[in-house]
């Protein structure tokens, strides 16, 4: 399976000129932009070979919803994929998982491809990953509840390992602890959802230093980057080093 690198931009930069800079450094195959909703729309025109993501997606078409953005509309500003469920969401904005539910609904109704965030807090893994991945099966089940009349594939739902005690702390998850949720992840899949080969992918704290270290094994499908997303260098580091794994299978 080719490694997917999905750059998530969060509330930067501040200004145009530089949202387009980093996104003809980051513009290559098998990448996924999602700068702030601003910049969605000059990101995508400068794109060539990489896809443009949404940071977030609302659950309705249109209506009387001030601030949001329908994924009708993403859509038809030519994004392919919405990330649905980030952890600065579920926490900073009170998200709740029947909210990303309703989210991913929509976004599938749209012909959109979902990435869906998950990952537990500091106060669950230090008691271990039995109770990671108990919180991460909740998780799952919660926000999947009935999708299945949505549709979902292994092409259009992909899930987006982000521990949260691991995001913007410069402590990664150990990648043999990430492989082993991985497995979890995609065995619950297949098993309720009937998602065999869906990606997974691992997001908190990856650098060019330590983003071998994950890509490099078959149960890790690629990364969900935020803060080395916004160095050019760190980011055309990264994606190169998905892309040999790509030419390596
Ligand atoms: P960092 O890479 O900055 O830890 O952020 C991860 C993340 O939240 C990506 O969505």
């Amino acid at each position: 399976m080719k490694k997917l690198i999905v750059a998530n931009w969060k509330l930067n930069p501040l200004r145009e000129t530089d949202a387009i800079r980093l996104a003809r450094v980051s513009d290559r195959d098998h990448t996924v932009i999602c700068p702030p909703f601003v910049f969605l729309e000059s990101v995508g025109k400068t794109l060539r070979r990489a896809k443009l993501g949404a940071q977030d997606a609302f659950w309705k078409e249109s209506g009387p919803y001030t601030g949001e953005a329908s994924p009708v509309q993403l859509k038809r500003l030519g994004v392919s994929y919405a990330l649905i469920g980030h952890s600065s969401r579920r926490t900073e904005l009170r998200e709740t998982d029947a909210m990303i539910n309703k989210k991913i609904r929509a976004a599938l109704r749209a012909g959109l491809k979902v990435i869906l965030c998950v990952g537990e807090p500091w106060n669950v893994r230090r008691k271990g990953l039995p109770a990671a991945k108990s919180f991460v099966r909740t998780q799952l089940q919660k926000d999947l509840a009935g999708i299945r009349t949505a549709k979902p594939t292994a092409r259009n739902l992909i899930v987006a390992y982000e521990p949260i005690w691991a995001i913007g702390t410069g402590r990664a998850d150990a990648p043999h602890d990430t492989i082993e949720i991985s497995k979890f992840i995609k065995n619950l899949l297949a098993a309720r959802y009937s998602l065999r080969a869906a990606k997974v992918l691992y997001g908190g704290s990856m650098t060019s230093r330590n983003a071998k270290s994950f890509v490099q094994y078959k149960e890790i499908d690629g990364a969900l980057v935020g803060g080395a997303s916004l160095k050019a260098e760190e980011i055309r580091t990264i994606i190169s080093i998905a892309t040999q794994q790509n030419g390596n299978r």
